[in-house]
């Protein structure tokens, strides 16, 4: 067998939800991971639907969302002839082996998910949606068998439960799934916000200027950039405890420029914040730029639909495969045929 035979390939699976833009902390700590590990990897990457409806949604919103992120990933470089790029709901089996799982999973387990206890902090009506959701997330990678999941660092906890739900599978009911390591950058896995350091960036936050959508036009970028909150020093100096501030502009600096953060440090050494973030804006329009001249060009020629048809096949093949095998280990009595 030669080896670039698919099938001799490691499988790498991830996700983004269609809740709204993307914005470049989503960018940072996944999709352009997403790009890096196409030629080296079998990749599977899910514009994951059933995830977002777990908070309410305006159907004509999620709808358009759901392409607007399939578009984006192609747009950030992934090529669709390399990588299968599906909408979870297209591929039935993610909500079949996410009961399957939900049945695996503890209440503790779930109870502690930090990010569940952040959404559902202050609701007084939570979806029993919200609260199940990791054990979909856990479906999602399981059925790919997939080795590697590249994320931002928000997603560890969600990557231990998945692992936990594996092992616990295959102790059960033999080995049947392989259990997934994350992936997750050194530099640029926890973007934060502009207006607040201590938060992540986060395309639900209600105050436009906390983030940098995709999408945002050069001026809209270069607007945000010069109104990010600052300390009052003035030494463009990696320090993140000290000056998380700089330093979160300075992580965007490097992973949107290719340079280390000893090299932003050096290249704005005795220059102040205001020289340092008119430059920071520049090198965030070239890399949104293309990106969204290649994202209007993807809509405009309506080619999303046939390369989410495409992906969802490829992912179903995979998928049904997987789930089959997980039901007949857990004594499912499978329909003949
Ligand atoms: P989501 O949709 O919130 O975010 C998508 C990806 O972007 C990363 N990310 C960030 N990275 C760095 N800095 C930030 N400020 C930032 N904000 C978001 C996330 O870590 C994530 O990798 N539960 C997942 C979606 C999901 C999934 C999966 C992921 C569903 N099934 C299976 C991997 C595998 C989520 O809510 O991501």
């Amino acid at each position: 067998m030669s080896g670039t035979n698919k099938s001799d390939k490691k499988r790498v699976l991830s996700g983004i939800q269609p809740s709204g833009q993307l914005t470049i902390g989503n960018y940072i700590g996944a999709m352009r991971h997403f790009v890096e590990m196409q030629d080296e990897y079998d990749c599977y990457f899910a514009v994951v639907d059933l995830h977002a409806v777990t908070v309410p949604q305006e159907p004509e919103a999620l709808r358009e969302n759901t392409e607007a992120v399939a578009a984006l990933f192609v747009a950030a470089g992934i090529d669709p002839a390399k990588a299968a790029i599906f909408v979870q709901s297209h591929v039935p089996a993610h909500a079949q082996l996410g009961w399957l799982m939900t049945t695996l999973a503890y209440m503790g387990e779930l109870e502690r998910m930090t990010q569940y206890k952040d959404k559902a902090a202050g609701k007084v009506a939570v979806g029993a949606g919200l609260f199940t959701y990791p054990a979909l997330m856990a479906a999602d990678i399981l059925l790919y068998n997939a080795h590697l999941v590249p994320v931002g660092d928000d997603q560890k906890q969600h990557l231990e439960l998945t692992r936990d739900l594996a092992i616990r599978f295959n102790r059960r009911f033999g080995e049947t799934f392989v259990v997934p390591e994350p992936s997750i950058s050194e530099v640029g896995a926890r973007i934060m916000s502009l207006d607040d350091a201590t938060k992540k960036m986060s395309k639900s936050n209600p105050n436009p200027n906390s983030y940098i959508s995709l999408l945002d036009p050069p001026d809209v970028v270069r607007k945000k950039i010069s109104r990010a909150k600052t300390d009052p020093g003035r030494e463009v100096v990696y320090d993140p405890a000290n000056k998380p501030e700089i330093s979160n502009l300075m992580t965007i600096y490097a992973q949107c420029a290719g340079v280390s953060l000893d090299e932003v440090q050096k290249r704005f050494e005795g220059q102040g914040y205001g020289a340092f973030k008119k430059e920071l804006a520049e090198v965030v329009v070239s890399v949104l730029e293309p990106l969204q001249r290649t994202y209007h060009d993807i809509r405009q020629s309506g080619a999303i639909r046939d390369i989410l048809r495409d992906g969802a096949q490829r992912a179903a093949a995979v998928a049904e495969v997987t789930l089959r095998q997980a039901k007949e280990a857990m004594g499912f009595l499978l329909p003949q045929g």
